[in-house]
């Protein structure tokens, strides 16, 4: 359901779930606002409406436990900026100081309330708890548009058991974001190639068992990649390796040869004796690493057939970086794959998280990707094939 399933929204009190999950640098600026700029079509759909704009979103992982360290005040400040609407941060989510602020709030303004996960019922595992707590929410309001597309797949009390009590709709954002992954995983144009990468197999792996019956071309690079090479028999130095995942790649390896899925390995590596941004780096062959070494970036060779498959692919679909972009010397991998994205003229979605980030802190134009996805797990448990219960409770 849409916004306009609404009807007439002036002067009513519509609450927002927004995923303002913001990373924050130790002064507490806010260092990368791709998901709160992601928001506005939403907000200005309903300041526009006349409706009196209450928002919900968390901020890292309080525990349950109020917090100053994980205060949305950051978000507050920025939004006011990116919005030129007041923005009014209440001191509770559904407290006194959330009520008074709602009350207070005209038409076209906006009530932010403080950081949902302040309060333990917020993710509790108990669903009465949780649904107590998003009875007082939805007190709050006469309306539910959820657009915090990173979040839905958290069966929350701000995400899911709120969109029960009332009228609800999804928001542009997650409308757009389930349009573009969807088609991606759902229903590729071939050749699908998806490129993973990031530090961990493990979390990964639902993802891998899922497309090795669905892409024509799996791209692994990134740490995950050194337990497929020891998977290979390789010896990987220093690198990341997650010992305990060597049989289920093993397995992944052979499933992929069995269902014709070609798999792409970093044939050479960038390697350093440490994890620093300054340490010498050099290359060689990924089955020469020596045992003081780490594996830091995919190697220039590697660079060139990743780039070729993704080039000669329809649908692209990249989650994770190839490297430790964060350090110059080793962001060429990530670089190369993002810049092969840009320029191909496939339906192109970069899944959220640590990638999404790369191609804004390595200056790309954002217009020339199809779809740069704000959810990191939500886009990952998409591509695992997984119904994600703040989708289907506004389906239901
Ligand atoms: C994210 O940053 O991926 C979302 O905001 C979800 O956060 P969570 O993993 O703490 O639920």
């Amino acid at each position: 359901r849409a916004i306009e399933s609404l009807g007439d929204l002036k002067g009513k009190r519509v609450l927002v779930r927004s995923d303002f999950n913001v990373p924050l640098d130790a002064e507490k600026n806010i260092t990368d606002d791709g998901r709160i700029q992601a928001a506005l079509p939403t907000l200005r759909t309903l300041l526009d409406a006349g409706a009196r704009v209450i928002i919900t979103a968390h901020l890292g992982r309080p525990k349950g436990q109020v917090n100053p360290d994980f205060s949305l005040a950051p978000v507050a400040k920025r939004l006011g900026e990116v919005t030129g609407v007041t923005v009014t941060l209440a001191e509770d989510t559904v407290g006194p100081s959330a009520k008074a602020a709602v009350e207070a709030a005209a038409e076209g303004e906006i009530v932010l309330l403080e950081n949902v996960r302040f309060n333990a019922a917020e993710t509790s595992k108990d669903d009465a708890e949780r649904e107590a707590f998003a009875a007082e929410l939805a007190a709050l309001a006469d309306a539910f548009v959820s657009d915090g597309f990173g979040v839905v797949h958290r069966k929350q009390a701000s995400v899911y058991d709120v969109a029960k009590l009332l009228p609800s709709a999804a928001g542009l954002l997650v409308v757009k974001e389930i349009e573009s992954l969807g088609r991606a995983v759902n229903n590729p144009e071939r050749p699908y190639t998806v490129v993973l990468g990031g530090s961990k197999v493990s979390d990964k792996l639902g993802v891998i068992a899922n497309l090795l019956s669905k892409a024509d071309r799996l791209i692994i690079g990134g740490g995950m990649a050194y337990t497929f090479l020891a998977a290979q028999g390789h010896e990987v130095g220093t690198s990341l390796l997650e010992k305990d995942q060597i049989e289920t790649v093993k397995g992944y390896i052979a499933t992929a040869k069995d269902n014709g899925v070609e798999l792409l390995l970093p044939v050479d590596t960038v390697i350093a004796p440490e994890f620093k941004a300054d340490a010498p780096a050099t290359v060689v062959p990924s089955d020469a690493i020596p045992a003081d070494q780490m594996g830091l970036d995919i190697g220039p060779q590697t660079r060139e057939i990743f780039a070729e498959a993704i080039a000669t692919a329809k649908t692209v679909v990249w989650n994770g970086p190839m490297g430790v972009f964060e350090f110059e010397a080793f962001s060429g991998g990530t670089r190369a794959v993002a810049k092969a994205l840009s320029e191909s003229s496939a339906f192109t979605v970069i899944g959220g998280g640590d990638s999404a980030a790369a191609v804004r802190v390595l200056g790309f134009d954002e217009s020339t990707f199809s779809h740069i996805s704000t959810g990191g797990g939500a886009s990952l448990e998409l591509l695992e094939g997984k119904e994600l219960p703040g989708i289907s409770v506004l389906e239901g």
